[in-house]
């Protein structure tokens, strides 16, 4: 049996625009097991989900999330770029994703992305929202800002952390245990059986992301990763022969 967990990636965003509730409800209908998102703070100090610094790829705004008020940035589509059904969609809070996903079975990987824009404040606010909703226990906090991994871990040592990280660390898995955290989030090609099976002997978990190709993730699989992060969670179900849409 294979125990991989499938993590929906943005949300379920091959079926609807990234970050937005409407591909974390898709990411519930596809039954993955996990959605992973990315964190950042406005202006006026609330947790917003989306990917990027800036408006411009994923909304009809503009400018930097930091110099803009909640407000201001309830007021742009973040779906509309994708497709006109999906004009309606806000930038969500992480409060509201906390409420949906609280309602079902799934757990919620938190990217803090402050390693462009480093946002003061950022690892207390989103614990301050997860501790709000009990959800302690069914989330997994990463970043590729590293020194934020050691913060957290310092502040509030029970929380699940992973590292993140592009090209290929050397023995990632005595980095992992320097750092404090209990899992890896290497990019795809640095999941080398190699990493996956030494990691496993230092008790740490290796989640690569973001993996839509189909020989890929039977190659993940057979190695035995802990989670896998796509765009395309569906597909990902139907190789682990489980029940879909
Ligand atoms: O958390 C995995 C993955 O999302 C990291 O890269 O740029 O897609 O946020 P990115
Ligand atoms: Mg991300």
């Amino acid at each position: 049996m294979n125990v991989v967990q499938n993590v929906a990636h943005r949300g379920f965003s091959a079926k609807a625009p990234e970050n937005t509730l409407a591909a974390f409800e898709w990411a519930i209908k596809a039954k993955a097991d996990g959605i992973e998102l990315d964190v950042h703070l406005t202006l006026d100090g609330e947790v917003v989900v989306i990917h990027d610094e800036t408006l411009e790829r994923t909304t009809n705004g503009k400018g930097w999330i930091k110099d803009l008020t909640l407000t201001e940035l309830k007021q742009v589509s973040s779906g509309k770029w994708f497709a006109d059904e999906f004009q309606a969609e806000r930038i969500p809070v992480l409060s509201e994703v906390l409420e949906l996903i609280s309602g079902s079975d799934l757990w919620l990987n938190i990217e803090l992305k402050n390693h462009i824009v480093m946002y003061p404040g950022l690892e207390e606010a989103v614990i301050r929202e997860v501790e709000r909703f009990g959800m302690e226990n069914r989330v997994v906090l990463s970043s590729f800002n590293h020194y934020s991994l050691v913060h957290i871990q310092r502040y509030r040592p029970k929380l699940s952390l992973g590292a993140l990280y592009d090209g290929h660390l050397y023995q990632p898995w005595l980095y992992a245990k320097a750092l404090g955290v209990s899992a890896i989030h290497p990019f795809y090609t640095a999941a080398t059986e190699e990493v996956v099976t030494h990691c496993h002997q230092h008790g740490i978990l290796v989640r690569p992301y973001t993996v839509d190709q189909i020989e890929e993730m039977k190659r993940l699989m057979e190695i035995k990763v802990d989670a896998i992060i796509t765009n395309v969670p569906d597909q990902l179900n139907q190789l682990l022969d489980r029940a879909v849409m």
